[in-house]
């Protein structure tokens, strides 16, 4: 299993380019089930998730030729497997995100069910749920959930109970190609989710309100090919830029939507960083000088992304001042705060609020990184600990990051790959 080596200690500037965003390629992806005609994805991210999503779309019927500058063309005219199996689906639970495009495209699914994942249950009642009003009969069998609608989905109306962000997609999704019009009420508000909806009405699709709470679709018969480039990934660069306010550094990002950002870049400047923004860069100096601690609480788009909850504890950790944490959206997302403490951290759980008392420095330590999220907080802790920081596991940062030692390393991190 491949390692991250870190020596700590360096301050990071520079420049760094922005890739698209994960969380936006995927559904893009699973939505290109729904084209009759080629489309091309440009700003595709290199990263192992999408990988998977070609694998599993492919496994189906779809062609996809790659070019060398980030863009993929898609052939979807001709599937003619229907099915998502265990074996891909347990290793990204995006797979889920399949079942709404196949379902209303060919009337039937069967998608393994995904399992728990280490931050916490993740169920994925409120999507079937939602096909179920659609029209659609689920069953659950052998760990499968098989989806049929033989004579197509009938739009309706649809009310989540929480927020959920691939929820509102596979829903939307569904309803492009429902008879009639479906509307999604408390909808995830997240850009991801608008980006998707502003890929498929380039397609030809009929949605309405996406970024608000409430989305209309009005479904048509057939989808359409074009082009379409992914927004940037708001959670790499907010991760970036987190890097340089921990190690006191000052970086410019290109290829940014700070619009896309706000939450994030106001904790940062509550952190004492002094950040500027044009249309599609952000730059951040923290003038040499040490973080102070921020307060935050997760919360759905336009609130704190839980995605950026663990970067923000290790910038906690060394900041001047007590730092607060408050998890809202997952139980169980604090699995890096026992590996921060093995550096030395002063973290303290109270049910889900992290306390993070700021120390000078932490202590490099072997620490093993147990999901996307947490192993990206890792890297952040090792490049201000003392010493050598060895992060193990890092096939989960590989699903979610490109080439993070080459970007880090080029703004002037010590950081390398051990092959293994
Ligand atoms: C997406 C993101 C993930 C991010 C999360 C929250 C992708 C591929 N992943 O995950 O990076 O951390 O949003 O911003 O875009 N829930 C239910 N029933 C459901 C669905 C969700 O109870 O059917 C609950 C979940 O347990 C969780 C909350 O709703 O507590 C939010 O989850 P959701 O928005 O669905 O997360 P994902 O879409 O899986």
């Amino acid at each position: 299993m491949d390692k991250l080596i870190i020596q700590g200690g360096s301050v990071l500037e520079g420049e760094v380019r922005i890739s698209g965003a994960k969380n936006a390629a995927l559904p893009i992806l699973a939505g290109s089930l729904l084209a009759t005609q080629p489309v091309k994805i440009t700003n595709m991210p290199h990263l192992r998730d999408i990988t998977t999503m070609m694998e599993l779309t492919g496994g189906m019927g779809a062609r996809f030729v790659l070019d060398d500058h980030r863009g993929v063309e898609v052939y979807a005219e001709d599937i003619r497997s229907f099915e998502a199996p265990y074996e891909l689906v347990k290793t990204m639970r995006a797979s889920i995100l399949v079942l709404g495009p196949l379902l209303t495209r060919f009337g039937q699914a069967r998608v393994s069910f995904p399992g728990g994942c280490a931050i916490g249950a993740r169920p994925v009642d409120l999507h079937l749920k939602g096909m179920e009003k659609l029209g659609a009969k689920i069953t659950i069998d052998n760990g499968y959930i098989h989806a049929s609608a033989p004579k197509g989905l009938q739009g309706c109306d649809i009310a989540f109970d929480t927020v959920t962000v691939t929820g509102t997609e596979n829903l939307m999704m569904a309803a492009v190609l429902a008879k009639g019009i479906t509307t999604l009420h408390h909808a995830a508000r997240e850009p991801e989710v608008v980006d998707l909806a502003h890929y498929l009405n380039h397609l030809g699709a009929k949605i309405q309100g996406a970024g608000t709470d409430t989305i209309v679709i009005e479904g048509i018969q057939e989808l359409g090919g074009g082009e379409y480039a992914v927004m940037p990934d708001r959670i790499e660069a907010g991760t970036f830029l987190t890097a340089a306010a921990i190690t006191r550094g000052k970086i410019k990002l290109k290829q940014v939507l700070p619009n896309t950002m706000q939450q994030i870049i106001h904790k940062l400047m509550e952190a004492g960083a002094d950040i500027q923004v044009t249309d599609n860069t952000i730059t951040l100096d923290m003038h040499g000088k040490r973080p102070k601690a921020i307060q935050l609480s997760t919360a759905p788009y336009p609130g704190f992304p839980t995605d950026m909850q663990a970067q923000m504890i290790a910038l906690n950790t060394v900041a001047e001042g007590v730092g607060h944490v408050v998890e809202t959206i997952f139980e169980n997302r604090f699995l890096h705060v026992q590996e921060m403490q093995r550096m030395g951290a002063d973290i303290i759980l109270e049910g889900n609020t992290a306390i993070i008392t700021g120390k000078e420095h932490l202590k490099g330590a072997p620490v093993m990184a147990t999901d996307l999220r947490a192993s990206a907080s890792l890297v952040l802790a090792g490049l201000v600990a003392e010493g050598e920081t060895m992060i193990d596991r890092i096939y989960h940062i590989d699903r979610g990051y490109e080439v993070i030692e080459e970007k880090l390393s080029q703004l002037g991190a010590r950081i390398y790959r051990e092959q293994g």
